[in-house]
């Protein structure tokens, strides 16, 4: 069973996680992960992120680059033997985020789509999707706007395409509203995740 954890910035999904790993409605010897992942490919991505003029489709391969090995390394593996495995973050975010900074930056029809094409072939889809939904004001604000993808206007675009993924695929995504305090959402996403598992 491979869980995953969506939101915007500020969603409040670390604090979910953090909780999550202390909790009771998580089996022993699940495997909590993260993406961009603590491996040097996720080194790569945190300097792009820092880099107001890295190029989006650069961006979007080293995101891309850093999920093969997560996958290849860590993802696959645990599934292998039998443990569950929770990640904060995974291919949605970059179908939402890159979708919306290439949308910006180069003429592809459907930015979305086009990132769904390039993982489509290899990727091991989640089975279940727990998506912390929140308002792009709040989202920026709560993220205290400390890179380029933490602004209002920004956050907007990627909320429309998380919206669009879900629309897809109703069956996968659980929806939770993220803007209550926060350990109203937390308890939420443990009885989630507890019934998912
Ligand atoms: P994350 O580590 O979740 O944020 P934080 O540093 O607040 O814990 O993700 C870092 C940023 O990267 C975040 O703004 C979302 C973005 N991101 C993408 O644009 N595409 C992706 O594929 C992933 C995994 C993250």
């Amino acid at each position: 069973m491979l869980l995953t954890l969506e939101g915007l910035d500020g969603s409040g999904k670390s604090s979910c996680i953090d909780a999550l790993r202390s909790s009771t409605a998580v089996p022993e010897g699940a495997v909590f992960t993260r993406e961009p992942t603590d491996s040097w490919y996720g080194e790569a991505v945190r300097r792009s992120i820092a880099d107001d003029r890295a190029d989006p489709l650069a961006e979007l391969f080293l995101y891309t680059a850093d999920h093969a090995a997560h996958l290849s390394g860590t993802v696959r593996p645990a599934l292998e033997r039998g443990a569950p495995v929770i990640s904060d973050r995974y291919s949605d975010s970059r179908f939402a985020y890159q979708g919306a900074t290439l949308a910006g930056a180069y003429e592809f029809d459907d930015p979305v789509a086009f990132v769904r094409g390039v993982h489509e072939p290899w990727t091991r889809p989640p089975d279940a999707t727990i998506y912390l939904d929140v308002d792009p004001e709040t989202a920026a604000e709560r993220s205290g706007a400390t890179n380029k993808f933490e602004t209002t206007a920004y956050l907007e675009s990627v909320q429309e395409n998380y919206e669009r993924l879900i629309e897809q695929e109703r069956e996968r995504f659980v929806r939770i509203d993220a803007s209550p305090p926060e350990d109203d959402v937390v308890d939420q996403v443990i009885e989630a995740v507890g019934t998912l598992l």
